[in-house]
């Protein structure tokens, strides 16, 4: 039968064991590199797997407060957890908005929007993620700005067997609440792109034009000298900022500057959403969790339509 979580006993401190696990859940009151804590950790987990192996039922989930054991997520225990009637039936674009905006609020998520950007190669199906910052919201969905014309994530989504198929994850710890989305990436069009991208600073807009993002920087002068690729680097930023010049002061304000043109290979990502998951963290790893999936067609009015489901945690 297979066990849910797998926990099999961490070799005790000073083991030369393949298998020494080098982290294993450890509460952030026992530190696993003091000998207590390696002991308390190899000690429950030995318990653990004699009651397993003695088909004694385990609660693998247990208290924040208890040294050695693995956290809970409490906050949302008070007030109830997330309900169905909280969210928005209309649209999960507008609920991650509400979110959001309570994410920003609480002032100790420092960035909100952060997030994971995955993306799977055709033909391999090989998956890739990264992180990166979402940049506008809209009705139509989720907008981030990268390089589409080396990075690995312009490759899966537009390359030769494009696969527009990403997904966004959003981890939001003060909160204990997760966001997923699921959908097809589109390009936003030139005039688009450089909206945002003329909010940038100067060196920000150079280094867009500079970067051959994921490319490989080849050392000069071969790979037993001083430089490890860097200057290649540096290169192309010294011949982009030649390239786009400066106003008549120099530059000293940057007011006067040109206006540096969106690269082509660079601009913004609109992930149009065909699935959204809203997770709240709960006691016992009971967590509440809602997907909103996407209607095919549109209603009368043209706008999307989304069924609501709770899912099991
Ligand atoms: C916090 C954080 C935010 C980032 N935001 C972006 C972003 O908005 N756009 C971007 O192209 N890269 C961003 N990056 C860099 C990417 O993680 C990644 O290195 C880059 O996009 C190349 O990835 P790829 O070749 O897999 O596409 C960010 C990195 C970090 C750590």
């Amino acid at each position: 039968m297979a066990l849910y979580p797998p926990s099999p006993a961490p070799p005790v401190a000073g083991s030369s064991s393949k298998n020494e696990k080098l982290i294993f859940a450890p509460s952030p009151d026992t530190p696993l590199s003091s000998p207590a804590g390696q002991a308390a950790v190899a000690a429950r987990a030995a318990a653990h797997t004699a009651k397993v192996a003695a088909g004694i039922a385990t609660d693998s989930s247990s208290g924040t407060s208890t040294p050695g054991r693995a956290g809970q997520f409490l906050q949302h225990e008070s007030d109830g957890g997330l309900r169905k009637r909280d969210l928005d039936a209309t649209s999960p674009i507008s609920q991650f908005h509400a979110w959001f905006a309570e994410a920003k609020a609480v002032g100790k998520i420092a960035h909100p929007e952060t997030c994971t950007l995955s993306t799977a190669s055709l033909p391999s199906g090989r998956v890739s993620a990264r992180m990166v910052y979402l940049k506008e919201l809209d009705h139509q969905g989720f907008v981030l700005y990268s390089n589409f014309g080396t990075s690995r994530k312009g490759d899966d989504l537009f390359g030769a067997m494009g696969n527009p198929w990403a997904a966004l994850t959003f981890w939001w710890e003060a909160q204990e609440r997760q966001v997923r989305v699921e959908g097809k990436a589109t390009r936003l069009t030139a005039e688009e792109s450089q909206v945002y991208f003329d909010t940038r600073v100067r060196g920000s807009r150079v280094g867009a034009w500079a970067s051959r993002q994921s490319a490989i920087l080849e050392p000069k002068g071969g790979e037993d000298k001083e430089d490890d690729g860097r200057a290649q680097l540096e290169g192309w930023v010294a011949e982009a900022e030649q390239r786009f010049g400066r106003g008549a002061d120099g530059g000293e304000d940057g007011q006067d500057d040109p206006q540096i043109p969106v690269p082509e290979f660079w601009g913004g990502l609109r992930i149009v959403p065909e699935r959204v998951e809203f997770w709240q963290g709960r006691q016992n790893r009971l967590h509440d969790r809602f997907v909103y999936d996407r209607v095919e067609g549109e209603d009368a009015d043209g706008k999307a339509t989304w069924t609501v489901k709770r899912l099991s945690p």
